[in-house]
C-alpha cells in the first residue's frame, strides 16, 4: 500500500485545495491530510485565518479523498509524522517548491502544480475588502506599526496625518505612503485610523475619526479620563464602529497562555499579582518633560495594570499611588498598590529608576513567574512548594508583536467578536479611570 501525506491550512476551502487533494490521493492508496491548528498558523505568522479548525477539517473530510486527517501543531512535526505513519510520498503544492527537499531522506517528495488564480488569501480579500489604514502621529511607535501592519493580510497602510507638515512628509517618504496635512482629505482616503500621537491628543482624534465613520485603533493609554472613555465607547457603539485600545500585550499569544494557566486552578486561587516594567528614558524626550501627560505611569502604567485587571478584575476595594519624582516633578518611578476582596496587587513602573521587570502571580498552590520582557510574553514558569517541580511554557512572539493586535482589530471590523475578551471595553474604561485617579493624585488635572 502506498501512503501519501500532505498538509495545509485549507481556509475558505476552494477548488485549488480540492484539486490538490484529488491529485495527492491519485499518487497512491492511502491519503493522510494534516490540517494546521490556529496556534500553529499564528506562530508561523499566518494571521487572519477565517475558518475554525473544526470547519477546515470538515471541509477536507467532505472531499472524500482523505483516509485519515491529523492536525499539524508545530514546526518539525512533518518528519516525525512521516516516520510514524510509514509514509511513502510527501505531496504539497508547487508554491512550496524546494522547501521540503529535506524530507527526501525519509520518503519521496512530490510538488504538485498549484491551481492558478485561486487562494485563501484571494478569497479573504474578495469577501472583505482591504482596510486602508490612516496613521495619525509619526513617532517611534508609528514607525514600528507600519512593518507590522504589512504582515497582516487584509490591511494596507494608506497615509499619514500630522499637523506638522515636515514630520508628515519625512515619515511618508520613508514608508512610501501618502502624507496629509488636511484632516478632511485624510479621513476621506482611509477606512480605519491608527492613532499614535501624544496622549493628550487621543480624545480629539478618536472623536473626530468616529464622527467621520472610521474604526479606530488607538495606542495606550487611550484616554486619561473615565468619562471620556465611556463617552467614546458609547459613541462608537451608536455608530456601529470599532474602538480598540492598542495594548499589545493584551493580544499576544503567550500572555493569553499565561492568563489561561493563572485562571485554571493550577496555582490554586490567585492571591497576589506583582507586575513591574521599567525602561530608562533619555532626559530630553517627551516622556520625561511633558509636565502634564509625561512620566512613568502614563507611559507604562497600561502594561503593568493589565495583568492585574485581567486576573482580579475592576472591583478593587482600594488603590494607592506612591511615586518618586524627578527634578521637574514628574514621576520617574511609580508603585500602585491595590486591594481586592480576595487578594492584593502591585503595579510598578519607572522611566528613571531601573528595577527587575517581572510578572509574578502567586496562588494558594504555586506561582507563575515571567521575566522581562513579560509584556512580550514568550516564556514563563510555574513553581510549586516542591522546588524540584517546575512547569515551563513557551509561546512564539513575532517581531514587535503589533501584528497580533492589528489582526484582532481587523477581525473585529469584519464582525467577529471572538477576540473582544482580550481587552474588554470595561477594562479599557477601568484603565482610563485609574489613569485619571493617578493624574488627580499628582495634581495634574
Ligand atoms: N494549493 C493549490 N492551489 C491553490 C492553492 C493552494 O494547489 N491555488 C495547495 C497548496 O500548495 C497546499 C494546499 O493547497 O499544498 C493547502 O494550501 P493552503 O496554504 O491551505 O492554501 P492557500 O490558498 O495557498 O492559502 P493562503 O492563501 O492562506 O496561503
Amino acid at each position: 500500500m502506498t501512503k501519501i501525506i500532505t498538509y495545509g491550512t485549507f481556509d475558505l476551502f476552494h477548488e485549488g485545495h480540492y484539486r490538490l487533494l484529488k491529485r495527492a490521493k491519485e499518487l497512491g492508496d492511502y491519503l493522510i491530510v494534516g490540517v494546521t491548528t490556529e496556534a500553529y498558523d499564528k506562530a508561523r505568522g499566518k494571521l487572519n485565518v477565517v475558518d475554525s479548525l473544526v470547519t477546515r477539517i470538515e471541509n477536507v473530510k467532505k472531499t472524500g479523498f482523505a483516509d485519515e486527517i491529523i492536525i499539524e501543531e508545530s514546526q518539525g512535526q512533518k518528519i516525525n509524522d512521516i516516520r510514524k505513519f510509514h509514509v511513502d510520498i510527501f505531496a504539497i503544492g508547487s508554491d512550496w517548491m524546494g522547501a521540503f527537499d529535506y524530507l527526501k531522506d525519509c520518503c519521496k517528495v512530490v510538488y504538485l502544480e498549484r491551481t492558478k488564480n485561486i487562494s485563501s488569501t484571494m478569497l479573504r480579500e474578495k469577501n472583505s475588502p482591504i482596510q486602508r489604514i490612516g496613521i495619525i502621529g509619526t513617532g517611534r511607535i508609528a514607525e514600528r506599526f507600519i512593518p507590522e501592519a504589512r504582515l497582516v493580510s487584509g490591511v494596507s497602510t494608506q497615509g499619514v496625518y500630522n499637523p506638522h507638515k515636515d514630520s508628515a512628509l519625512r515619515f511618508a517618504d520613508r514608508w512610501e505612503i501618502t502624507p496629509y496635512e488636511n484632516m478632511e482629505d485624510f479621513f476621506s482616503a482611509v477606512d480605519v485610523v491608527y492613532i499614535a500621537s501624544p496622549h493628550d491628543t487621543h480624545y480629539g482624534y478618536i472623536r473626530s475619526a468616529l464622527e467621520h465613520g472610521k474604526h479606530v485603533l488607538c495606542e495606550k493609554p487611550m484616554v486619561l479620563c473615565k468619562a471620556q472613555a465611556e463617552e467614546l465607547f458609547a459613541y462608537a457603539g451608536e455608530k456601529n464602529l470599532i474602538l480598540f485600545e492598542g495594548i499589545k500585550t493584551a493580544y499576544c499569544p503567550g500572555f493569553h497562555k499565561l492568563l489561561g494557566i493563572a485562571c485554571s486552578g493550577i496555582i490554586g486561587s490567585v492571591r497576589n499579582v506583582e507586575a513591574c516594567f521599567t525602561k530608562l528614558e533619555k532626559k530630553g524626550g517627551r516622556e520625561l518633560n511633558d509636565r502634564i501627560y509625561g512620566g512613568s505611569f502614563t507611559e507604562l502604567g497600561s502594561y503593568v495594570m493589565l495583568p492585574i485587571l485581567k486576573i482580579f478584575g475592576k472591583d478593587y476595594t482600594s488603590i494607592r499611588f506612591d511615586t518618586i519624582q524627578g527634578e521637574n516633578g514628574l514621576d520617574i518611578f511609580t508603585k500602585v498598590s491595590l486591594n481586592y476582596p480576595t487578594g492584593i496587587a502591585t503595579a510598578t513602573c519607572g522611566l528613571g529608576v531601573k528595577s527587575e521587570g517581572r510578572l509574578l502571580i502567586a496562588g494558594t498552590k504555586g506561582y507563575i513567574v515571567a521575566e522581562a520582557p513579560w509584556w512580550k510574553t514568550s516564556y514563563f514558569e510555574v513553581h510549586y512548594e516542591d522546588a524540584g517541580k517546575v512547569d515551563k511554557y513557551s509561546e512564539t512572539f513575532l517581531g514587535d508583536g503589533l501584528r497580533y493586535e492589528i489582526s484582532d482589530f481587523l477581525s473585529m471590523i469584519r464582525g467577529s467578536s471572538s477576540s473582544e475578551f482580550k481587552l474588554t471595553r470595561g477594562e479599557s474604561v477601568a484603565l482610563a479611570d485609574i489613569m485619571e485617579q493617578f493624574m488627580k493624585t499628582e495634581n495634574r488635572l
